[in-house]
């Protein structure tokens, strides 16, 4: 294997996002330690997946910056002035930066294998047998080695979403943005692909995580986000935010979810102490 990932210091202060006229996230300030697994939460429409968004630089911020070990994403530090980063210069960063979406998108034109080494070929030159070598080793990981010649359309969904994770590690991301990584899979294969996260969880990366799965962020999570409106109204570990809100719109959020989730509403009950 190769060295154990680095895991990313990541700042996020003053942040703010507007499209046109609606202000999508409203002041956003977080503090994401190296290594750390943060579960973001919220209601739809609470600017989870632009949050995301705006950390890997898919959407530029209107105010307020974001850095991860120090590099502010965008923009390149120039004593007290910041000027905004080529495209090429942010698809450079952005490597650093790895993101799972809900539907996969993997390549449907290539391999399981190539799926995973196309981005470290193209984006950092590594050459095809030491990027297939390393893709071995991450489809090994994800527990698909038998599936390396295989197309996106003969995996399941969980299986195309675990080769998702598995390209994401190709690029050794100093942080892992997951956005509703399981939301699209039948229910019997949610468990695999969390099975997968909870493992580089262990491993030294950052993650950070939206997620409805409320068991899971009790497990997995060292600080749980809750969001509404495009403002963090609570932060804390599982036993304060889940277990015990401090304010009504995280109870009657939680409320929901576990309603909605037989499952999660039982295994909703186990105090934390328990963990
Ligand atoms: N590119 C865009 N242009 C205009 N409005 C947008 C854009 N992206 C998101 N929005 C709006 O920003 C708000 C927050 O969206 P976002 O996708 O971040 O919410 P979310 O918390 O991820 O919701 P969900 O749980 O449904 O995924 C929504 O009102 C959405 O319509
Ligand atoms: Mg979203």
């Amino acid at each position: 294997m190769a060295a154990a990932p680095h895991g990313g210091l990541v700042e996020i202060r003053g942040v703010h996002k507007s499209f046109g006229e609606l202000e999508v996230l409203r002041g956003i300030d977080l503090r994401i330690t190296p290594g750390s697994v943060t579960v973001i939460l919220g209601p739809s429409g609470s600017g989870k997946s632009t949050l995301l968004r705006t950390i890997n630089h898919l959407e530029p911020v209107t105010r307020g910056l974001i850095s991860v070990d120090g590099d502010v994403i965008g923009y390149r530090r120039d004593g007290d002035l910041l000027h905004e980063l080529h495209e090429r210069e942010v698809l450079r960063q952005r490597t650093a930066i790895g993101m799972v979406f809900q539907g996969f998108n993997l390549f449907a034109h290539m391999t399981a294998l190539g799926n995973i080494t196309e981005a470290p070929r193209r984006a950092l030159g590594v050459p095809r047998r030491e990027a297939e070598a390393r893709a071995r080793e991450l489809l090994d990981l994800v527990g698909l080695s038998d599936k390396e010649q295989v197309y996106p359309r003969q995996l399941s969904g969980g299986q195309q979403q675990r080769v998702a994770i598995a390209r994401a590690l190709a690029l050794e991301p100093k942080v892992l943005l997951f956005d509703e990584p399981t939301s699209a899979l039948d229910p019997e294969l949610v468990e695999e692909v969390l099975a997968v996260i909870r493992s580089l969880a262990r491993a030294g990366t950052t993650l950070v995580i939206v997620t409805h799965e409320i068991p899971f962020a009790r497990d997995v999570a060292d600080t749980v986000v809750f969001m509404d409106h495009g403002r963090i109204i609570e932060q804390g570990p599982p036993a304060e935010v889940l277990d015990a809100p401090r304010h009504e719109r995280t109870r009657s959020f939680l409320a929901t979810v576990r309603t909605g989730e037989q499952s999660s509403s039982a295994e909703g009950q186990v105090p934390a102490a328990e963990r």
